[in-house]
């Protein structure tokens, strides 16, 4: 796809200026840019950054991308993707081209005209911890040279582009807006969307109007629609409103579901026939919790700045109490089937990735799900087609592989991820008993009698 880049003020100037030789460094800037002759480099090749770094390399820039993760780097170099979402086709050809190479160093990035820093930021010990873009950030100071740009895509607390990331770039001895350029770009990326990087409206924002203008004309040679955003800090807070959003609305449904069914009202067909309502009303599902990298952790991101403030936001520390409690429904209803007793009772667990059809189970409830059934003594397995393995008690328990075999010998198969690949009537064919968290069956006659959903 082809997006015209936007030029930066008036070309006329622009060539007067070149022809002197003294154009500003945000001018140079730009013109490398809308030449896509500058050399852009990525640090995290995640989620996040992989994307990026292979639309970048599709749209013409040379891309040098880091990552601390040797098996990542090793697996780029020959031309292999580590994420289910990129084709090895796509990484192959750039690394042939040239257009992509990978260090396992960011300060070996070869000071670069253009860094995005998409490195993790995660909660430790419950906490924000932006550890890992403040060390990103120092790596880059000897690099930062006049018109460098740094874009921070990662999520982080609102304040941290100007407050923290700025600071330290600056002991480079440069100065932000006027020798160097600063933005922050979030991410909205969804793995396992089918929606491309390309396809997603970027909000994109600068320190200051120089910075603003270089990253917007950055990210329109890559996505369809850019959305500008006045500064940082709104487009820091908007990542996290969007999250959390999504997670105070899954904790709604949640905790409807934990009374529904004792009403005598099956949650999905009241969230379907809400969600004829053709205004005032977004449907949302209930599941066995909420996990991955986002949606569990950046409602915490918010809350820790609100409560600096002096202002605790109590709705989602309860939204977050009350998803973090679906795992222990989960268990509590399955226990409910065999008298509250699970102590050596086989259960198998399908799908333990965060969400359908990706191999990340990172914070997945299903795990948290899995963790219990141990906890209670049943004897537990699990299936996942992108999960090789997971951590489940403290020790690494492995996907089965003859799925038939275990489903035959399940006192109880769970539905936790509704990954695409499995065949449900395969499933409801072989299995005696089902507990289905997802709602995936309510459409096979043959599950009547067999399955009981949350
Ligand atoms: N995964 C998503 O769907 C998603 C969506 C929107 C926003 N985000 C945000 O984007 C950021 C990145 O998330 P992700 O999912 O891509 O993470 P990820 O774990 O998939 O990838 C991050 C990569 O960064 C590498 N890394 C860490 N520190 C590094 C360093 N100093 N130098 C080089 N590499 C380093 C890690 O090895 C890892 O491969 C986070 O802030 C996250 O909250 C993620």
């Amino acid at each position: 796809m082809y997006v015209e880049p936007i030029l930066f003020g008036d070309s006329s100037r622009r060539i007067a200026l070149e022809s002197t030789g003294v154009a500003p460094a945000s001018l140079r800037a730009m013109e490398k840019i809308r030449t896509r002759t500058a050399r852009v480099g990525v640090v995290g090749l995640g989620y996040v950054g992989l994307p990026l770094a292979v639309a970048l390399g599709d749209a013409g820039f040379d891309v040098v991308g880091a990552d601390l993760d040797q098996r990542k780097v090793d697996a780029l170099r020959e031309g292999r993707s580590p994420l289910e979402c990129i084709e090895d086709s796509s990484i192959g050809a750039l690394i042939d081209a040239g257009r992509l190479e990978v260090t396992t160093d960011a300060a070996h990035l070869g000071s670069p005209d253009i860094v995005l820093i998409c490195v993790p930021t995660p909660l430790t010990g419950g906490e924000p911890d932006q550890s890992l873009v403040m060390e990103a950030a120092e790596s880059l100071i000897p690099q930062i040279r006049p018109g460098t740009i740094v874009v921070l895509e990662s999520t982080v607390i609102p304040d941290t582009t100007d407050r923290m990331l700025v600071p330290v770039l600056e002991t480079s001895g440069l100065k932000a807006e006027v020798d160097f350029f600063v933005g922050f770009s979030p991410e909205r990326v969804d793995p396992s969307s089918g929606l491309d990087v390309v396809d997603v409206p970027k909000l994109v924002s600068g320190i200051g109007p120089k910075s603003a203008a270089l990253v917007e004309a950055l990210y329109r040679n890559i996505v369809k629609t850019v959305v500008p955003a006045s500064s940082p800090r709104v487009a820091e807070f908007t990542k996290l409103l969007e999250n959390t959003f999504r997670d105070v609305n899954i904790a709604l449904v949640n905790e409807l579901a934990q009374v529904a069914r004792d009403m005598g009202v099956d949650i999905w067909e009241a969230i379907d026939l809400a969600a004829t309502k053709p205004y005032g009303y977004t449907p949302f599902y209930p599941g066995p919790g909420v996990g991955g990298h986002c949606i569990p952790v950046d409602p915490v991101y918010l809350a820790w700045r609100a409560e600096v403030a002096g202002k605790p936001l109590t709705m989602l520390q309860d939204a977050r109490r009350v998803n973090d409690s679906m795992p222990g429904f989960v268990v509590d209803r399955v226990a409910g089937l065999f008298d509250g007793e699970l102590t050596g009772k086989k259960i198998v667990v399908l799908g333990a990735a965060f969400k359908k059809d990706i191999e990340d189970a990172r914070n997945s409830a299903s795990v948290d799900v899995m963790d219990l059934f141990v906890e209670r003594g049943a004897d537990l397995s699990f299936h996942d087609p992108y999960c090789p393995s997971v951590k489940v008690g403290g020790r690494m328990l492995v996907s089965v592989a003859d799925l038939v075999t275990e489903l035959e010998s399940a006192d109880c198969v769970v539905i936790c991820t509704d990954h695409s690949s499995y065949v449900w009537d395969e499933v409801l064919e072989h299995s005696r008993l089902i507990f289905d968290t997802r709602n995936v069956l309510a459409s096979y006659a043959s599950a009547e009698g067999k399955v009981q959903k949350l």
